[in-house]
């Protein structure tokens, strides 16, 4: 690639490890993580922050196109569980953008495509300079089509909403396990039934199936194959 950049897109459904998996891969690579879907999350807070319904597509990349997504690796002091640090015009809203009202939010405002069109030019302006794990929906086939690492990671719904359900029951929510699933299948649906850049896999995306696998077995697998590309 130019500049001596290598860039590894990683796309797959909700809840299928894409964010545990791209930060311990850019770690032991050295490379920048970027979380793709915190920008949707923040697009979403950033609408419910200034009363913009979220079906206000106009307004909403407008009051965007206002701000500054930021993102960087967590610092000593930021590591508390978070994969990323997420900062709106420099403000830590790393677990704010977590909530399931963003959750909702944030998929509504992702099918808008003048919003994804602002959200991928910034995507691929970090994607430029650095080399990156970038993980998303669209990473594959809009935002990295020339990346020299595609990855569609995915596991079955239920593997995806026990996983999902856990995490949540160590954080203290009180969910059910059907609430959990129900939710993950309806985002996956609007993920993949979006007019713009549906979620889908491409033909030269090496798919893997994290359902029988552990997380270290994912990365492993992926830092060797780096390393297979990168030595051909
Ligand atoms: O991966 P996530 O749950 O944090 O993503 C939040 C929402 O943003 C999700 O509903 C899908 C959407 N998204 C997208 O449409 N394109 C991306 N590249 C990343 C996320």
């Amino acid at each position: 690639m130019t500049n001596g950049v290598f860039q590894i897109a990683i796309d797959g459904p909700v809840a299928a490890g894409k964010g545990t998996v791209s930060r311990l891969i850019a770690q032991r690579l050295q490379f920048l993580y970027v979380d793709t879907g915190a920008m949707y999350r923040a697009s979403a807070l950033i609408a419910l922050r200034a009363n913009i319904p979220f079906a206000e597509e106009a307004k909403i990349v407008e009051e965007v196109k206002k701000h500054t997504i930021g993102m960087h690796a967590p610092t000593v002091e930021e590591q508390d569980g978070r994969l990323t640090t997420v900062l709106l015009d420099g403000e830590d809203v790393s677990w704010k953008i977590r909530t399931e009202q963003v959750s909702q939010g944030s998929s509504i405002v992702a099918a808008h495509k003048n919003l994804r069109a602002e959200l991928v030019r910034q995507q691929q302006e970090i994607a430029k300079t650095q080399s990156v794990v970038m993980e998303g929906r669209d990473i594959t086939f809009r935002v990295l089509p020339d990346a020299q690492l595609k990855i569609f990671l995915t596991a079955t719904d239920t593997e995806r909403a026990r996983r999902r359900h856990i995490e949540l029951l160590e954080k203290g929510q009180d969910v059910t396990f059907e609430q959990i699933h129900t939710d993950l299948l309806e985002r996956d649906k609007r993920d993949m039934e979006r007019d713009v850049d549906p979620l889908h896999i491409v033909p030269d995306a090496w798919v893997i199936d994290t359902s029988t696998l552990s997380i270290e077995q994912v990365v492993d697998l992926i830092v060797e194959k780096v390393h297979t590309v990168e030595g051909s």
